[in-house]
């Protein structure tokens, strides 16, 4: 009568006592029906006799059952017109969750990671030592703005690695970007309505802000990065940039478009975003320092995130606020408890304490550059003259521009997926308009170097 599923990650005491519940609400087991007795039950389903005694002792204690000494367990009568009503889930597909994986052979997809790069061996003890050290801690609420030893690491390693100047008390811990962005449009709010972004650009920051009732204005991306011509021509006053790497074109922002850009935020009451997600990696040449270690007293919202380089699961991520936008940022969250684990924060901070986050990011550059230099390599092979290459030299991705194709994207992506390609759209990050020639995005995290030689192969003969 009832069926448990091992492989069902509901607990299989939790799984029978639901399936009893709702025999009982739905009347198909009657009052006073004697239930088997827990050894003969737990003989039917090939089950323990704790789990048998879990359910049953749950029905018990909230009153489907009573019991009878050496008799054993029996259905209360229940008030059939005011027993709740029995919902029964059906297993469905959640559209907000990703699917299961795809069977695609080759994954291009731009947010893939190295799937043999987590430090799990590392971060297991420096988790292990946060558990070990912290128990007073994890009976209380930590600090909404993120554990303060965190801060100062990352402060530190911001200072050395990006040029970022601040005090560990601008910094804010985030579950993501997408957290960061929900604060800076709450605290930005009362002032300001439009938003300036990059066309093309990331998806997310333009959603974040929709979705606070902010208008967005798209302005062009030249090699220079965003147009501030456009931008200064526009009503918008805060803007959201990737100017150390463009998401997607990888333009590197020069350092007068850089001092323009601020000037812009100090003509008014403006603000920059300045988005450096991925800036650890650049494979050829010095990195290129932020655009806050600029002016560090400007008007500059500095976001950074240990997705690219550790895991985009953890949901780790840090924004450095002005001091201008301190005060407002505490009188509207001091009622808010953290959003990051204190746990997760105090392993990241033993991490890298103990010098491992600077040693892990030298061997990611090495891997990715690796396998960043096949790909370049393997588009020469395959596409000749074909290709052309834009945006090489950092990050997880690269760009692919085809002038000569007779296809469509939307043409090259079906026939990429019949070859077991998957191609992330890059019409995705267009708000307007679309690039003059088809154009691909090529993301080489997650593939292996032999997989990335195979899959250019491939792909070359489908476009
Ligand atoms: C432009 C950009 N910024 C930030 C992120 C990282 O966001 P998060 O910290 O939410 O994982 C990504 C991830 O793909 C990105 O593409």
């Amino acid at each position: 009568m009832f069926i448990l599923n091992n492989s069902n990650p509901v607990p299989l005491y939790k799984q029978l006592y639901n399936q009893i519940k709702e025999h009982i609400l739905s009347g198909k087991l009657p009052a006073d029906t004697r239930l088997p007795s827990v050894r003969n039950m737990a003989t039917e389903l090939s089950a323990s006799r704790n789990t048998v005694d879990g359910a049953y002792q749950e029905l018990y204690a909230e009153g489907y059952l009573y019991s009878k000494p050496r008799s054993g367990y029996f259905v209360s009568a229940l008030d059939q017109d005011v027993a709740p009503e029995v919902v029964s889930v059906k297993p469905g597909k959640n559209d907000y969750l990703p699917g299961p994986p795809s069977n695609f052979t080759y994954d291009f997809h731009p947010a893939r990671l190295d799937p043999e790069s987590f430090p799990t061996e590392l971060w297991r003890k420096c988790f292990v030592e946060s558990i070990r050290r912290n128990g007073k801690q994890l009976v209380q609420y930590g600090d909404t703005q993120g554990d303060w030893g965190l801060r100062c690491s990352i402060q530190s390693y911001l200072e050395r690695s990006r040029g970022v100047l601040c005090d560990p008390d601008q910094i804010v811990i985030c579950a993501g970007l997408q957290q960061s962005l929900e604060i800076v449009s709450n605290i930005l709010k009362t002032n300001h309505s439009v938003v300036a972004v990059e066309n093309p650009g990331y998806h997310l920051p333009r959603s974040v802000f929709q979705s606070h009732s902010y208008s967005i204005v798209p302005v062009p991306v030249e090699p220079g990065g965003i147009n501030i011509k456009h931008l200064k021509a526009s009503n918008s006053t805060i803007v959201y940039v990737t100017p150390s790497h463009q998401l997607p074109l990888g333009y590197v922002m020069p350092v007068a478009n850089r001092l323009a850009l601020i000037e812009w935020a100090e003509s008014g009451d403006k603000y920059v975003i300045e988005d450096d997600y991925d800036s650890e990696l650049r494979y050829h040449g010095k990195p290129i320092p932020s655009l806050q270690g600029l002016r560090p007293t400007g008007n500059i919202i500095y976001s950074g995130t240990f997705s690219k380089l550790l895991s985009p699961a953890l949901r780790l991520s840090y924004m450095v606020l002005p001091y201008s936008l301190l005060a407002v940022y505490r009188q509207i969250y001091r009622d808010y408890f953290p959003s990051v684990s204190l746990l997760e924060q105090r392993t990241m901070t033993a991490f890298m304490e103990q010098g491992h986050w600077e040693r892990h990011i030298r061997r990611m550059r090495m891997i990715y550059k690796k396998k960043h230099d096949i790909l370049l390599q393997s588009v020469e092979t395959h596409f000749g003259k074909r290709a052309v290459v834009v945006g090489q030299g950092a990050g997880l991705h690269v760009v692919l521009m085809l002038p000569e194709t007779s296809h469509s994207e939307t043409e090259i992506l079906g026939r990429a997926q019949q070859k077991g390609i998957r191609l992330f759209p890059f019409s995705d990050f267009h708000v307007t308009g679309k690039p003059e020639a088809t154009t691909l995005l090529l993301g080489f995290g997650g593939m292996s170097s032999s997989d990335i030689e195979r899959g250019i192969a491939v792909l070359s003969q489908v476009c």
